[in-house]
């Protein structure tokens, strides 16, 4: 018989699910819900397996989890009109990590979106770029209208020479100058688009499309606007090269993998299908209720940054809360009520400030739009917010009301 600790165990899981999936308005950007039947697939035997391959398999088994991974591959190739797409990276931050690997070597060069402009830290000296020795340049940055500072940038890569440029963001509002970038810098340095925040936007046809701009290779995580199973992905462009096809390939496995998560492929898959069916109204939604919570949000009295560029073009809406003591007592403020969101750093942030209380809070509005949230709802959710930071109610009060208003969004919706 097990002992109180299984009780420990179970009381744990089933806390957090009911607290998280129930109680609370989930509100970080790179969260999300697989669909029942994503979740249902996710759960199988191919949890316990292996499938280490290169052109070859290595181990007996595994010719179903081929077929699911061909099968996956070759769902995600049909929307981005390529053959070369690998499902295998078992974490986005694993895409890049696979993508530097192939590409460059000690002591390379490379242009990054830098971190206190949004960049993830696996594209800095500080993550995976470090552990592979590599030298990250972080590209300029317009802060007013919080996107690449084109002009500057341009003549950064010329000065610099660098053998690749990483686009992409965590702190992502609007789209990134691919094509400027590419008309002005030729063909020979890759750019490789770093999707992770935005991947089920580009997916549904709602944000820029990084292949058809310029873009040589897109990583991505598979779990943030893309609702499905956490792990990574890369894409080729249509033309791209069969020798970085296989370098690239070459860094998945033997490179960076031994097994990769073959559990999560049909999860991933089924949920391709779902966005190819409800994927565009989806994402449209998503654009559409950021949009309206930075609006409402202004409206209310807070600071979302770029109100004269619409606040956004993605999932994300960024506040400034310097005012309000900054990022971290304002979302710790706020998870107390049951609204969970996160503390992030704005371009005007001191280093230091940026890793201990950074002015912003980042805001995401996909997984609210997934359980079925619409403009409506979302200025019933920014009226919490005034509630909590700007009337100060007592947030165990607030906390009762998100639990009764969250009753009627418990279920993912846009799926099969
Ligand atoms: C821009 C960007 N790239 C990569 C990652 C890493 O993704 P993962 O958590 O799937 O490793 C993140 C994570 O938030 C991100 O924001």
């Amino acid at each position: 018989m097990p002992d109180e600790r299984f009780n420990e165990i179970k009381n744990i899981v089933d806390t957090h699910n009911r607290w998280r999936r129930e109680e609370c308005i989930n509100m970080i950007a790179s969260e999300n819900m697989m669909s029942p039947i994503a979740t249902e697939f996710y759960t199988s035997d191919f949890e316990s397996r292996y499938n280490e391959h290169d052109i070859h398999t290595h181990y007996q088994g595994v010719k179903f989890s081929m077929q699911i991974e061909n099968k996956c591959n070759e769902i995600f190739g049909k929307r981005f009109n390529t053959k070369f797409v690998d499902s295998r990276p078992i974490a986005g931050s694993v895409a890049n990590l696979c993508v530097y690997k192939a590409f460059l070597n000690i002591g390379d060069k490379f242009i990054s979106p830098g971190l206190t402009f949004g960049g993830h830290v696996s594209s800095t000296r500080y993550g995976i770029a470090g552990c592979l020795g590599l030298k990250d340049i972080p590209m300029f940055f317009d802060a007013e209208k919080m996107r690449c500072d084109v002009e500057k940038t341009i003549d950064l890569i010329k000065r610099e020479n660098p053998k690749l440029i990483m686009l992409g963001r965590s702190m992502f509002l609007f789209p990134e100058p691919i094509r400027e970038l590419r008309e002005s810098i030729g063909s020979e340095i890759k750019i490789i688009y770093d999707a992770a925040h935005v991947f089920g936007l580009i997916y549904g046809h709602q944000f820029q499309q990084p292949l058809e701009e310029g873009a040589d290779i897109i990583t991505s995580s598979t779990h943030k606007t893309f609702p499905g199973p956490q792990g990574g992905i890369i894409i080729g462009k249509p033309d791209l090269d069969e020798n970085d096809w296989r370098k690239i390939q070459n860094a998945i496995f033997p490179g960076v993998l031994s097994n990769h998560h073959i559990h999560a492929l049909p999860a991933l898959a089924v949920t391709a299908l779902e966005m190819d069916e409800f994927g565009d109204e989806y994402a449209s939604q998503v654009v559409r209720n950021a949009q309206h919570f930075g609006k409402v949000m202004d409206e209310l009295g807070f600071k979302p940054l770029c109100q004269q560029y619409g606040y956004t073009k993605s999932h994300q809406v960024i506040v400034d809360v310097k005012d309000l003591g900054g990022g971290k007592p304002v979302a710790e403020k706020m998870e107390e009520a049951n609204i969970i969101i996160n503390k992030i750093a704005l371009p005007t942030d001191s280093d230091a400030d940026a890793t201990k209380n950074p002015s912003g809070v980042r805001i995401g509005l996909q997984e609210l739009t997934r359980v079925g949230m619409k403009e409506k709802e979302i200025e019933q959710v920014a009226e919490f917010y005034r509630r909590v930071l700007l009337d100060k109610a007592n947030p165990e009060t607030v906390k009762k009301d998100v639990i009764e208003f969250k009753k009627d969004f418990i279920k993912p919706i846009y799926h099969f």
